[in-house]
């Protein structure tokens, strides 16, 4: 069941990022391609955009894209945790503008035999490569397998989970006479461990995030990627980040505070008069992250956690 995917903050990325005619440009995560689409309609006679997923699937979507634009889109099937060798085999390394919209697309979610969502019953999967070339773990391998003190701190650093301890103790007794297989049987038995919540959210959303973070790598290669991606930049690059937690928020805000900032003087070189300051090669141009109007959050309610930050060499 596909029922396509709007892209987030479409009208902001472009005025950050500002693609213009001739430009080289990076799309991180290809997705369904909306923002791709947006870039390669400005880039004129000579631009170019690469765009990469680690998801079989949107290569496939993206391949249609390419054969619109064969001059000017190039797609690969990779994580952006290497997208610095990924530039250099692309052949440009001094990129105009690099995009990450992070997270699944909706084709993702919505697919019940890719396993992301509670939502439908389908394999505890939650691989976003699942290809037959990739050896990653799936979610079921991981709650099938992991210690209970293993499961708690997933369920705990990646979900914010307050009941992780009880979730993972009720996992480590249910797989005793079956293990986990399906989506349901873990949505099933988080309703049954935190009964009548109150929550707005369903009892698993926490620990489906959770799951889906470590599955794949989510933080690691996230921040990987934006390294990499800050190294890339050319001289008025710009880099925008849309992230959907705060825990990916945490990350891009503190790598881009750390790289727009003079590190801090402490000790007795404190108490000297400082020299004037070196200029710093990059500014940032999103002060607070900019996030949906209300329209948007109503048109398309997966927007509604969206932040996006940009930065530019300066
Ligand atoms: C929210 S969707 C992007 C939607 C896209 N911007 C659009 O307009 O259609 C996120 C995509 O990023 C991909 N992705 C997530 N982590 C990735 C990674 N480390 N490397 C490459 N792609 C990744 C996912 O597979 C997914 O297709």
């Amino acid at each position: 069941m596909e029922t396509g995917h709007i892209s987030v903050l479409a009208k902001e990325v472009l005025t950050f990022l500002a693609p213009k005619p001739g430009g080289i440009y990076v799309d991180a995560t290809f997705g369904a391609g909306g923002h791709s689409r947006a870039i390669l309609n400005a880039l004129g006679e000579n631009g170019k955009l690469l765009a990469l997923d680690r998801d079989p699937d949107a290569i496939i979507r993206g391949e249609k894209l390419v054969k619109l634009y064969p001059e000017h889109m190039t797609i690969k099937h990779t994580s952006f945790q290497t997208l610095g060798d990924t530039l250099i085999e692309w052949g440009e390394e001094q990129i105009d503008g690099i995009l990450f919209d992070l997270g699944i697309s909706s084709f993702q979610i919505d697919q019940p035999e890719r396993g992301f969502s509670f939502r439908f019953d389908g394999p505890l999967d939650m691989r976003m490569d699942h290809s037959l070339s990739s050896n990653s773990k799936t979610a079921a391998d991981l709650v099938n397998t992991m210690s209970e003190r293993e499961l708690i701190d997933i369920f705990f650093k990646y979900g914010e989970e307050s009941r992780a301890r009880k979730i993972a103790r009720a996992i480590v007794c249910d797989r005793e006479e079956k293990p986990f297989t399906t989506t349901a049987q873990l949505a099933q038995l988080a309703q049954r461990v935190i009964p009548n919540h109150k929550r707005a959210i369903h009892p698993a959303t926490k620990i489906f995030q959770a799951l889906r973070i470590a599955v794949n790598g989510e933080l690691d290669q996230l921040q990987k990627g934006i390294d990499a991606a800050i190294n890339a930049l050319g001289n008025k690059g710009r880099l925008g980040v849309i992230s959907f937690h705060s825990l990916e928020d945490r990350i891009v805000k503190q790598t881009f505070k750390k790289v727009t900032s003079h590190p801090q003087v402490t000790g007795p070189a404190a108490l000297l008069p400082q020299a004037k300051l070196p200029s710093l090669p990059f500014r940032l141009l999103t002060k607070k992250p900019v996030i949906p109007c209300v329209e948007e959050m109503q048109h398309n309610p997966r927007s509604r956690s969206a932040k996006l930050r940009v930065l530019a060499r300066a």
